[in-house]
C-alpha cells in the first residue's frame, strides 16, 4: 500500500488537487488549510477579529455542511470562535433526515443545534409558497434561507458561514456568464462584508472540490444525509453540474481555474450593487420592498382570501 506523501503512515486517500496520497492526519490538515485560508483572508484583509465571535453555521445535514461543521469545529481551538449551528426547517420532507443527522453530529461535537421552524415563525413552508409564486422552487427557497439567516445573524451579532463549494461556484459562474446575468455575477462572492442590518458571511469551502469533501467524510466516518430535495429536478444548475464535472475528469483543475479567473479578473470590474432599506422590514434590498416581504404579503393575501 502507498505511503503518505508527508510521513511514514499509510495513505488513506488521495487528494484531488494536488493529486497526492495522504494519511488520515495529513488529509485532514489539507482540508483544514483550505478553510483556514478563508479565515485568514477574513482576519487580515477584512480586518475582522474572529476570536470570541459567534459563527452561525448554516446546516442542511448534507455532505457539504457536515464537512464544514467538523472542519470549523477543529479550527475553533486555534481561532477561538464559538459555533452556532442552525438548520431551517423549510417544511420539505427530505429535511427530516437532515435534522436528525445534524442533531447527531452536533451532539458528537458537543454543540447545541438551533432549529428554525419556518411554519411556526413565519406562517408558511416552502411547498406552500411555491404553490402561489411564479419563482422556481430553488430560487424561492434560496431567497427565504438567505433572508432568515441574515435576520438571525443580525439579531445575534454573528457571522454567517455557508457550505458552498468550489463546484457550486463554478456552476453559478458558468450559468450566469452564459445568460449574461450581470446581477448574479455582481452578487457572487465568497466573502461578504458586514453592512447596515447585513451580517458578514463567508463560504470557507469555496476552493474545495466536492470530491475531497466526500473523501473527508468517508475517512473520518462522518454521517451525512443522502436524502434528496423533492424539487431536485427543477434545479437550474443540474445541467451545468453535469458538464463541469465531466470536464473536470478530462481537464484536472479546470473548475478551480474558472473560479479563480472569475474572481481575480472579471469580478473586480463589476459595478457595486446599491442597497437600500426595505420599507416594510428595514433589511437591505435593491428595491423599495424586499422580495421576502413581497412574497410574504402575497402569501398573507392568498390566505385571507381562502
Ligand atoms: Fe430548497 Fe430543495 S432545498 S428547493
Ligand atoms: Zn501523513
Ligand atoms: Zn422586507
Amino acid at each position: 500500500m502507498e505511503k503518505c506523501h508527508y510521513c511514514d503512515n499509510l495513505a488513506e486517500a488521495t487528494s484531488w488537487s494536488p493529486e497526492i496520497p495522504l494519511c488520515l492526519n495529513h488529509f485532514n490538515r489539507y482540508m483544514e488549510k483550505k478553510v483556514e485560508s478563508t479565515l485568514k483572508n477574513v482576519i487580515y484583509n477584512y480586518h475582522v477579529t474572529l476570536e470570541g465571535r459567534r459563527l452561525l453555521v448554516a446546516l442542511s445535514g448534507g455532505k457539504d455542511s457536515m464537512a464544514l461543521l467538523h472542519l470549523l469545529h477543529s479550527l475553533s481551538l486555534k481561532y477561538h470562535y464559538t459555533l452556532m449551528p442552525l438548520i431551517i426547517d423549510l417544511g420539505l420532507p427530505h429535511l427530516h433526515d437532515g435534522i436528525t443527522i445534524c442533531k447527531k453530529n452536533c451532539r458528537n461535537l458537543g454543540l447545541e443545534l438551533q432549529i428554525y421552524d419556518l411554519k411556526s415563525e413565519e406562517g408558511f413552508t416552502i411547498p406552500e409558497l411555491i404553490e402561489i409564486d411564479g419563482h422556481t422552487p430553488c430560487s424561492i427557497c434560496g431567497l427565504i434561507k438567505r433572508y432568515i439567516l441574515n435576520k438571525i445573524a443580525v439579531e445575534h451579532n454573528s457571522i454567517i458561514v455557508m457550505g458552498h463549494t468550489l463546484n457550486d461556484y463554478t456552476y453559478r459562474i458558468l450559468r450566469a456568464l452564459s445568460l449574461g446575468d450581470m446581477d448574479t455575477l455582481r452578487r457572487l462572492s465568497y466573502i461578504l462584508s458586514q453592512g447596515k442590518r447585513m451580517a458578514m458571511r463567508f463560504s470557507p469551502l469555496h476552493d474545495t472540490y466536492e470530491i475531497d469533501i466526500c473523501t473527508f467524510l468517508r475517512i473520518n466516518g462522518i454521517e451525512y444525509s443522502h436524502a434528496i430535495c423533492p424539487y431536485n429536478d427543477f434545479r437550474i444548475y443540474n445541467p451545468y453540474r453535469r458538464i463541469m464535472d465531466s470536464l473536470e475528469e478530462i481537464d484536472h483543475g479546470v473548475l478551480r481555474r474558472l473560479k479563480r479567473t472569475f474572481f481575480r479578473r472579471l469580478k473586480p470590474t463589476a459595478p457595486k450593487v446599491n442597497l437600500r432599506e426595505c420599507k416594510i422590514c428595514g433589511y437591505p434590498t435593491t428595491s423599495e420592498i424586499c422580495l421576502f416581504c413581497r412574497i410574504k404579503n402575497l402569501w398573507m393575501k392568498r390566505k385571507a382570501k381562502a
